[in-house]
């Protein structure tokens, strides 16, 4: 931006004059600050997501939209002998060092309220463990059931960018190698008030945000990682998100199916709790398969059901994907050629009221972000493939407080699934009338991934009193 009269000229003709409130009481360099993150913001883009707001998921056909095909959680006797090969797929490709995993951890944590990286929070039941922790271990063991070496891609933000690295370097990496742990920050967004105003974060700064996961798909790109992992011949990215203690960074069989199915992006579906979870559900749109997410999926769709009385709709995006590199780089050809649709999401947003100069920090959402998601991606791949998956034993997520989908229930989740590998290698686990394991447990990745490989750790003479805290690790 070459001056002040250029400045107003390109702030008026977009409505956002008011982003110069403040520029008489600026310092030279605040002042140049300003003109920078005025010059990041694409305003015809901007302007045209505002312009769709409130008008649901358009592409979303009121009819005509089925339920796509996906691989059973349990096989039948018919698949068994794919699910075998799947495995034996997924446990090759591991062991050729073709997978790498990659977690979104650019996201604000606002709704949880925690100060720090999302991935910091302690979630162990016992050990207190962050959610980054339980990734690095359970990457540490699959090295070693494999004989590999997993990549770790970790996307970030501006937001918790040195505050992610700095918390890896005091956890001396949590035993992973540190040259395959890689952070990247993915792009920004300004975020607008709901008249559509761009918000100033401070008297000189725009309030920009993180652009959706879906910008991890570019930023991938553009930060040369895609070079990068082709140069050390990752061929297979597997995806999840930092809310959830429960994910296999990476599933053997999972990845085994995608690869078999020549698939170029798979996900993992789990049957919803009710109606109105706060899933996106993959659907399918002219042959399609694609996610509708749940702030636009029309209520009187999701209660839908078949003749039998099941939920029509049931199959939930727990967000665990697996891409092959060669469709990344293809959607994105070289960084600029991705189109992947802009959503706007209405957040809270800390902003400098532009007439009293006193910064705001609103408890309800006050603002529109718009973001990119990843699975929009995936009406884009040639094949695609979807596996069932036991909510027990992989989805959980920390998103709130307290409530549902909050630190107690994730908590209390990990306890669960470990009482249940436990009680199928023969252990005695003592319960509640309501069922619930009446002491705590909690199995390290390190201790066992699954309850196979907990067998083989002969647990069976273990004994576990009422109350008891029993953490193996
Ligand atoms: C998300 C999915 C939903 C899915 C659910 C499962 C979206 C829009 N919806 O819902 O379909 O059923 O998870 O738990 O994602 N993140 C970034 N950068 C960003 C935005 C988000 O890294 O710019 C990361 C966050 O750190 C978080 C994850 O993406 O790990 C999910 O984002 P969030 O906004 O919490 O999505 P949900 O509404 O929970």
């Amino acid at each position: 931006m070459q001056n002040l009269a250029e400045l107003r000229n390109v702030l008026s003709r977009h409505g956002q004059d008011h982003l110069l409130s403040f520029w008489d009481t600026l310092s030279e360099p605040e002042r140049e600050q300003l003109a920078s993150d005025v010059e990041q913001i694409d305003f015809a883009r901007f302007g045209a997501i505002l312009g769709d707001l409130d008008t649901g998921d358009p592409d979303l056909p009121a009819d005509g939209l089925s339920v796509p095909q996906a691989f059973p959680a349990n096989p039948t006797v018919e698949f068994e002998p794919t699910y075998a090969r799947g495995r034996e797929l997924g446990s090759q490709i591991l062991r050729s060092n073709r997978v790498g995993a990659m977690v979104v951890a650019g996201g604000q944590a606002t709704r949880l309220g925690y100060d720090g990286p999302k991935g910091g929070y302690p979630i162990g039941p016992i050990s207190k463990k962050c959610l980054f922790q339980l990734f690095a271990e359970s990457i540490l063991a699959a090295n070693r059931r494999y004989e590999c070496r997993v990549p770790w891609y970790i996307m970030t933000s501006t937001a918790n960018h040195e505050e992610t690295i700095t918390l890896f370097e005091s956890a001396d990496y949590f035993g992973l190698d540190r040259d395959d742990v890689v952070f990247f920050k993915q792009g920004m967004m300004p975020a607008a008030d709901v008249s559509g105003k761009i918000l100033l974060a401070e008297k000189h700064r725009v309030a920009l945000a993180p652009n959706g996961h879906g910008g991890s798909l570019t930023a991938l790109a553009e930060n040369g990682i895609l070079e990068a992992m082709a140069d050390r011949g990752v061929d297979y990215i597997s995806y999840f998100q930092v809310d959830n203690p429960l994910v296999s960074p990476v599933d053997p069989l999972f990845l085994g199916l995608h690869a078999m199915e020549r698939a170029e992006m798979s996900s993992l579906t789990i049957a919803k709790a009710s109606d109105d979870e706060k899933v996106g559900l993959f659907v399918s749109v002219d042959g399609k398969t694609r996610v509708s997410e749940y702030t636009s999926f029309p209520a009187s769709l999701a209660s839908a059901r078949n003749a039998d009385g099941t939920r029509k709709f049931d199959l939930a995006n727990i967000a665990v994907h697996a891409f092959d590199r060669s469709f990344v780089e293809r959607i994105v050809s070289g960084g600029k050629g991705l189109s992947l649709p802009w959503h706007a999401a209405r957040k809270a947003v800390p902003y400098v009221d532009t007439d009293t100069g006193q910064t705001v920090t609103p408890s309800a959402p006050n603002a529109l972000k718009a973001e990119m998601f990843v699975f929009d991606a995936l009406p884009l791949a040639a094949r695609s493939m979807l596996l069932h998956a036991t909510r027990r034993e992989c989805f959980s997520p920390v998103k709130n407080l307290d409530g549902v989908d909050s630190v107690a229930t994730a908590k209390r989740d990990m306890v669960r699934r470990a009482a249940g590998w436990l009680e199928s290698c023969g252990v005695s686990v003592p319960r509640t009338g309501a069922g619930e394991p009446d002491c705590v447990i909690e199995i390290g990745p390190l201790h066992a991934l699954d309850h196979e490989m907990l067998r083989e750790r002969e647990p069976a003479k273990l004994q576990i009193e009422r109350g008891q805290h029993v953490l193996l690790e």
